[in-house]
């Protein structure tokens, strides 16, 4: 299946751009990678919600950034190996500070870590999700994992099939990728890297494996990225770029040309980018009919 294909519902559907993509859902406002951010994401007028997928000790799709629970909940250990049900114990806004630990508004509120399927409901038919299959590549087991989450998730898109009209998955491990690709080539999919290596090698690796979209870390994306996206874009690859928090950033990203600004501030960015060009207008690629 042609790129192109595996792209043309999204580009319709989504043709302005750049897509503002929050990441972890309004995670500057709110606890990252809850109902109540994906909520927020989606009422601020997000193109999509970006979040991470772990599994459970029990095989449950579950969505938490860190590989453990200290840093955003009230628990200990690895996510891994808690059921799904110890999981929805916890307290997933019991860190959340936004005064450097003065208060803690979100403790004791129920917010809890959802699973995908939650997530998949709460948030609106007319968002796009960005699932990103966590599974660190330099580390066998959880690259594992990282297969599981994969093999689960397909398993998930063909039980809701509109789920398909919305889905981009994302990897930094291209063996995930390869096996969504296997198991289910309809699945737009995009590489995460970081700077490592220049960011004109970051694209070339996309476009060796054939994916369909390439979100580079903004820290890399440097005086490459003008000639970086016109080459994306020669090869019908979209180029969202992460994690965007600053306003002004965003609106030289958009003037760039990249196609999604993947940030923790929705509402924000979406304002400064529309003072900066007006409404946001059809641009970049176009669906082919
Ligand atoms: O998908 C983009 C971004 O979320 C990748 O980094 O660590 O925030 O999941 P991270
Ligand atoms: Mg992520």
């Amino acid at each position: 299946m042609e790129t192109s294909t595996r792209w043309n519902d999204f580009l319709r559907r989504w043709p302005q751009r750049p897509w503002i993509i929050a990441h972890r859902g309004a995670s500057g406002l709110v606890p990252e990678n809850t109902l109540t951010a994906f909520v927020l994401a989606a009422e601020q007028g997000s193109d999509f919600v970006e979040l991470d997928l772990r599994i459970t000790s029990d095989g449950h799709l579950v969505v938490l950034h860190d590989a453990t629970l200290e840093r955003t909940t009230d628990g200990r250990g690895f996510v891994h190996e808690h059921t799904l049900a110890e999981l929805q114990r916890l307290d997933a806004g019991f860190t959340f500070t936004l005064d450097r630990g003065t208060t803690y508004p979100f403790r004791g509120l129920g917010l809890r870590i959802p699973t995908f399927e939650e997530v998949v409901a709460c948030v609106p038919p007319h968002v796009g999700i960005n699932a990103e299959v966590k599974s660190a590549p330099w580390d066998p087991a959880d690259r594992q994992r990282g297969q599981a989450i994969a093999e689960r998730l397909v398993a998930f898109v063909q039980r809701h099939p509109t789920l398909r009209e919305r889905l981009l998955v994302s990897s930094f491990d291209h063996a995930v990728l390869d096996t969504i690709r296997q198991l289910d080539p309809a699945i737009p999919l995009a590489l995460c890297t970081v700077p490592l290596r220049p960011l004109p090698e970051q694209l070339h690796r996309v476009v060796e494996h054939g994916y369909d979209a390439f979100h580079p870390m903004d820290v890399g994306f440097d005086e490459h990225g003008a000639a970086v996206v016109t080459s994306a874009h020669l090869h019908r690859l979209l180029v969202n770029v992460w994690t965007v928090d600053v306003p002004e950033r965003a609106v030289e990203l958009a003037a760039l040309g990249v196609d999604g600004i993947i940030t923790d501030y929705p509402d924000a960015t979406r304002r400064a980018i529309e003072r900066a060009f007006g409404p946001r207008r059809p641009a970049g690629l176009v669906a082919t009919s």
